[in-house]
């Protein structure tokens, strides 16, 4: 999402510029145009000749001198970005932002620029936590600009304190996050699950499996980067928390299903990617189990854990991956018609470089209308993004699309009619409540199972003897999905 963006990096005269150093050169291997911009203070500390190398592009660092193509004009490079990153940002550089200050390359680049604008500060802590930092910086966020907290810990200028740069991967993150809040998932809440789930035995022993949480994780960011308010559902990972993400972390599959539950609560789309455990034990030893005390044998019985999928019911797209070994897109389909889901990933755990702990995933996606389209192998975000391709997809359908429904003798006899597959990704998850707007008034309808619409219909159809067999009904999706409101039409 980086590739081909267009960023400004102000660096200042703090000692942390040696990491800003670090992250002009991670923007620019990601694919961005890094041009950066130094204040006079930052060339004490760092030679500009350190940024020219890592971001392959001429260094501006005065508003008089001529070595840089946008030198001449000071505001070439406020219209060329896409985004203004200010990092290390020292209390300085902060104060002359806020106050309106042009008195040098950064400021005037900042003052009349229209792109977004990042600060990350750095500072020692009494300067960070003065009131007119603090007052500069409240000033500045009700602006629109972002600030990236600065991190606890050791500062270079002695003692500890709150001051320290925020970590490289939290501001590119927040980058991300920024540059991607008019994305196509913008206005849109996904809660995603990730990692394999611990199911206790005793105190120090679980039962878990493979899953690193990569796929998992890499939805997440991705739907972040594509501008939506993600919820991460995770087991334990040796992955760090994403920035701009609310991250829920659980162990069990129980606690799993219940952090669920409660994150759906209004969400858009629900993407299962975590491996949930099938089996756990049915009680745990509540200390742990000695060799000497079970013997030569250990029996576990193990109970069943609830299907999270299956027992989340909602008004949201439910989207599932399935980890196969074998007849990977017969069980999927199996999958997606048992639970009744809009979308399954499935991929094939056996190959050594598609499914668990590896960056790369071979899958194939499953939709309701029975296609099933093999991916080549790509890395997990690629995958992702193609995911949320489909995701969008559906979104996009919901806002626009109508559902035209045939009149069999079934569906005027019995007085209900089932959504066509191509149509269901319009329609909730069954068994709620749905109002259809008729032109006798709204009749609430239920959706009962394998997308059926029926209940309280049948005194409509009944007032309508007009209706005859191959007649249509064309059914316009006025608020999908969340609203359930649909108007139906009688076509001849
Ligand atoms: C060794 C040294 C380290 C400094 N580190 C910081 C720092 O981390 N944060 C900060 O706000 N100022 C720091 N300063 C003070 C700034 O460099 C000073 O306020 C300067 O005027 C900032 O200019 P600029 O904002 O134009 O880069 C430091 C100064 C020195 C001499």
């Amino acid at each position: 999402m980086l590739s081909g963006k267009t960023l400004v990096l102000g660096v200042t005269g703090s000692i942390a510029i040696y990491k800003g150093a670090d992250l002009a050169s991670k923007l620019t291997q990601a694919g961005a145009k890094v041009e950066v911009i130094m204040t006079e203070s930052a060339a004490q500390f760092v030679s500009p000749m350190t940024f020219r190398s890592v971001t392959n592009r001429p260094v501006v660092t005065s508003l008089w001198e001529m070595a840089s193509e946008f030198s001449i004009e000071h505001v070439a490079l406020a219209d060329a970005a896409d985004i203004i990153v200010i990092a290390p940002a020292t209390a300085n550089i902060i104060a002359k932002i806020a106050g309106g200050i042009a008195d040098d390359s950064l400021t005037c680049t900042v003052l009349a620029t229209k792109a977004p604008v990042v600060i990350a500060p750095a500072m020692h802590t009494n300067m960070y936590q003065n009131q007119v930092t603090q007052e500069n910086i409240a000033k500045l966020k009700a602006r629109g600009v972002t600030f990236v907290e600065p991190g606890y810990g050791r500062l270079a200028s002695g003692g500890v304190g709150q001051g320290r740069l925020a970590e490289i991967e939290t501001i590119i993150g927040t980058i991300k996050q920024v540059l991607g809040r008019n994305g196509d998932l913008a206005g849109k809440r996904i809660v995603v699950t990730a990692g394999g789930t611990r199911e206790a035995i005793d105190p120090v022993r679980f039962i878990g499996n493979r899953s690193s949480g990569k796929m998992g994780y890499a939805v997440a960011e991705a739907a972040r980067d594509r501008g939506a308010q993600v919820t991460l559902v995770t087991a334990p990972t040796a992955l760090p928390d994403p920035t701009g993400i609310e991250v829920v972390h659980i162990q069990t599959a129980l606690q799993m299903k219940e952090a669920v539950t409660k994150a759906v609560a209004g969400a858009d789309a629900l993407i299962m990617a975590a491996a949930v455990a099938d089996y756990m034990p049915k009680s745990q030893a509540a200390r742990k189990i000695k060799k000497a005390a079970a013997g030569p044998t250990l029996n576990l019985e193990l109970i069943r854990t609830p299907d999270i999928l299956t027992e989340t019911r909602g008004n949201f797209l439910r989207i599932g991956f399935a980890a196969e070994t074998e007849d990977l897109v017969e069980h999927a389909r199996e999958e997606l018609e048992k639970k009744q889901l809009h979308m399954v990933a499935a991929n094939d755990v056996t190959a050594p470089d598609s499914g668990f702990e590896v960056d790369t995933n071979r899958i194939t996606i499953i939709t309701r209308d029975g296609k099933a389209e093999p991916l080549p192998l790509m890395t997990k975000r690629d995958v992702a993004d193609r995911i949320l391709d489909r995701v969008v997809g559906m979104f996009k359908a919901t806002d626009s699309k109508s559902v035209t429904i045939n009149v069999t003798k079934t569906v005027k006899n019995q007085g209900w009619f089932t959504i066509p597959v191509k149509g269901r990704a319009l329609f909730p998850e069954a068994g709620h409540e749905i109002t259809l707007l008729t032109e006798d008034g709204e009749i609430a309808t239920n959706r009962d199972k394998d997308w059926n619409i029926g209940a309280n219909l049948k005194p409509w159809f009944r007032k309508h003897p007009e209706l005859k067999e191959d007649d249509k009904l064309h059914i316009t999706v006025i608020k999908p999905m969340e609203r359930y409101h649909i108007k139906i039409e009688i076509v001849k």
